[in-house]
């Protein structure tokens, strides 16, 4: 019995995919297909598939033409299947030809030609393409990051922005030739917004663009009073509009990978989860004021926040606050802790703009530790640590582009969905909102 095997994403499967199957399936008796998984993709630089793994195994399956499917999950991995399976026959496209000839020492290798004219990237940027409008004044750094993002994924470009921010308008607008500071003008361009404006506007500005008939990705925190966000998220539901919370380390691959292990409870039972995120950069109060620039809260808050709702839930039985100001007036945090009481467990976070400490993550649990050192929240690597070193395990996953890139994925698959498939759940948004309240109207707080 001759065994061929071949590989692919087979991304909204089609035409020819479909004839390379059959000319697969026809080079011997029995053929073995490889699906690409959606980290080997990212790892690849394939990171706007449209289809699940599940829906593209379903679909090569659906064909009839395989007789064995199976899972690519890691560099190299062709040659263990290869060895593992008794493969006589690797084969791809055209496309590839001599890519895989180091293959030839395990196997025979043929490359079929490709048929013309049709790919899964062009069906996919063939799909309408979502229009998102920029929003704010922020400094610069993370709007023209996103700018940049949003020009790398498929099914999405960037109509203009709006902003009052000169030195900005005058670097993207270079760029771009929609530049306003009419929000209005630039909703009406617009099928969704990206919103980086002090959180103190977002309420207004994310009700104004829902009401429009517009999708929604604002920076965390979505607002500063959870009431405010509650009637956001119901106004998006209502309204068949997605609105979903800009906070990309919820879409690290390293950090989804950690919370999948602490469900697992290979740290045994958490009792701690203790976050840490500073920078210290120059705050020019002489420019904007600082009621104009984010403090460490709003800054960093949510960013430490997240790990902590994620991990213990949302239902804390208290939360002390503790600041530094810089400028009391304007409720500026140089510095801020938070303590946080759960049922079982405790957990804190520390965030400043005006102070500089280790940027680490450290989970404690009843079996042993994670440790995500500084910067954690953009981190592509973990450590699990045991009493005997000798178990410890270290766990490394890519990251592109901070994270941006899969949460504007994650964006726009969503409106196309028409599914909020946002990596944060509504009541962590909210419980994030009702910590910022809770830091702006002085509740519970020590002055240090
Ligand atoms: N293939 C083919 N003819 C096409 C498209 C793909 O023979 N018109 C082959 C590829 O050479 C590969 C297999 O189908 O052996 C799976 O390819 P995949 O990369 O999943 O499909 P593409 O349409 O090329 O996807 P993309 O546009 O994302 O690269």
């Amino acid at each position: 019995m001759i065994k061929v095997i071949t590989y692919g994403s087979f991304d909204m499967l089609h035409y020819g995919h479909i004839r390379l199957l059959e000319r697969a399936k026809a080079l011997g008796d029995y053929l073995v297909v490889g699906v690409t998984s959606d980290d080997y993709d990212k790892v690849r630089g394939k990171i706007n598939l449209q289809q699940s793994l599940m829906e593209r195994v379903e679909s090569v399956k659906a064909t009839g033409i395989p007789d064995e499917v199976i899972i690519e999950e890691y560099e190299g991995q062709k040659i263990d299947d290869i060895k593992r399976l008794g493969i006589d026959i690797f084969t791809v496209g055209s496309d590839w030809a001599g890519y895989f000839d180091y293959l030839r020492e395990y196997c025979q290798v043929v490359y079929l030609d490709r048929t013309q004219g049709i790919s899964s990237s062009e069906i996919r940027s063939k799909k309408r393409s979502i229009k998102i409008g920029l929003v704010g004044e922020e400094e610069g750094r993370i709007l023209n990051k996103y700018f940049d993002e949003a020009n790398v994924v498929n099914g999405i470009h960037v109509s203009g922005i709006c902003t009052i921010n000169k030195k900005l308008r005058e670097e993207i607008g270079e760029r771009l030739s929609f530049v306003t500071d009419d929000y209005y003008a630039l909703l009406d361009k617009s099928d969704a917004v990206y919103i980086i404006s002090h959180p103190r506007e977002h309420y207004d500005q994310i009700k104004a663009a829902l009401l429009k008939g517009k999708h929604v990705l604002v920076e965390t925190p979505i607002t500063l009073h959870e009431s405010q966000c509650a009637e956001l998220f119901q106004i998006a539901g209502q309204n068949k509009l997605i609105l979903m919370e800009a906070l990309k380390t919820a879409y690290a691959t390293a950090y989804n990978r950690l919370l999948l292990l602490i469900k697992s409870k290979k740290i045994g039972k958490v009792v701690s989860v203790d976050a840490t995120c500073t920078s210290l950069r120059e705050i020019n109060p002489q420019n904007a004021g600082y009621n104009q620039i984010w403090n460490s809260i709003c800054a960093w808050g949510p960013t430490a926040l997240l790990p902590i709702f994620q991990i213990l839930g949302t239902e804390y039985t208290e939360a002390v606050i503790h600041t530094y100001y810089y400028d009391k007036r304007n409720k500026f945090d140089a510095f801020t802790k938070i303590d946080f009481t759960y049922k079982n467990a405790v957990a804190s976070i520390k965030v400043g703009r005006g102070v500089k400490s280790e940027g680490e993550l450290i989970i404690t649990g009843t079996k042993g530790y994670i440790y995500v050192p500084a910067p954690w929240w953009k981190t592509d690597y973990f450590e699990i640590r045991y009493e005997n070193s000798e178990e410890n395990k270290r766990y490394f996953y890519q990251l592109e582009g901070e994270g941006i890139r899969y949460e504007l994925v994650a964006f726009s698959k969503a409106i196309d969905s028409g599914k909020n498939l946002a990596y944060i759940k509504e009541n962590e948004s909210l419980a994030i909102c009702q910590i910022m309240n809770q830091y702006f109207e002085g509740k519970n707080i020590e002055i240090i």
